[in-house]
């Protein structure tokens, strides 16, 4: 095993593979409410960047849904973090924010979609990760499309699975 590059110890909390424990809860006030689960795998290799996957299925068909993967850097001495992030539906994002003690606080810092992405566009992206007395990990997401103001699409909790 390859030792943690010292700029992510901040952030070692975050390391291995979550899964929800009960399904998650997607909402939109365009949309009907739906039922989730997920898997995150935070990784790496020694360089200061953690390699992340999360895969998104659907709690009631199983079907595949939405998946993202990407990168995480720190800024070395500070408490600043930044997501690079590839979507499935055909965004790419970054999004940076702060690390306050187990809870990091992200928001869209540059977003780029493919030409025929499906409308309405997102404009807008924030997301919560929280590590709990408990040892779960939440997560919230909320979006700002086209002709919506941000708004709350996502609320899950995981457990480690390893
Ligand atoms: C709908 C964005 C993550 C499941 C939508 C819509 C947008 C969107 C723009 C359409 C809203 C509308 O029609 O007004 C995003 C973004 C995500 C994300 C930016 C990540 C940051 C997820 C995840 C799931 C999910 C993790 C889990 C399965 C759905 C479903 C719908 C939806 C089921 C409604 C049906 C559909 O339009 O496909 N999402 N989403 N989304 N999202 Fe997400």
């Amino acid at each position: 095993p390859v030792e943690l590059n010292p700029t992510l110890l901040p952030l070692e909390w975050l390391l291995g593979t979550w899964e929800s424990d009960e399904p998650g809860e997607g909402c939109f006030p365009t949309i009907k409410p739906f039922r989730y689960t997920e898997t995150l795998h935070f990784t790496h290799v020694g360089q200061p960047v953690i390699n992340f996957m999360f895969n998104a299925f659907h709690a009631e068909s199983k079907k595949p849904l939405h998946r993202e993967c990407g990168f995480i850097r720190m800024q070395p001495g500070a408490n600043k973090v930044a997501f690079i992030i590839a979507q499935n539906s055909g965004l790419v994002e970054i999004e940076e924010g702060e690390l306050t003690g187990q809870q990091l606080n992200l928001q869209t810092h540059a977003l780029a979609r493919i030409s025929f992405a499906k409308e309405p566009h997102v404009q807008q992206i924030t997301r919560v990760f929280q590590l709990q007395p408990d040892g779960t990990l939440e997560q919230t997401v909320s979006m700002a499309t086209d002709n919506q103001p941000l708004t709350q699409h996502l609320h899950i909790t995981y457990h480690r699975s390893s």
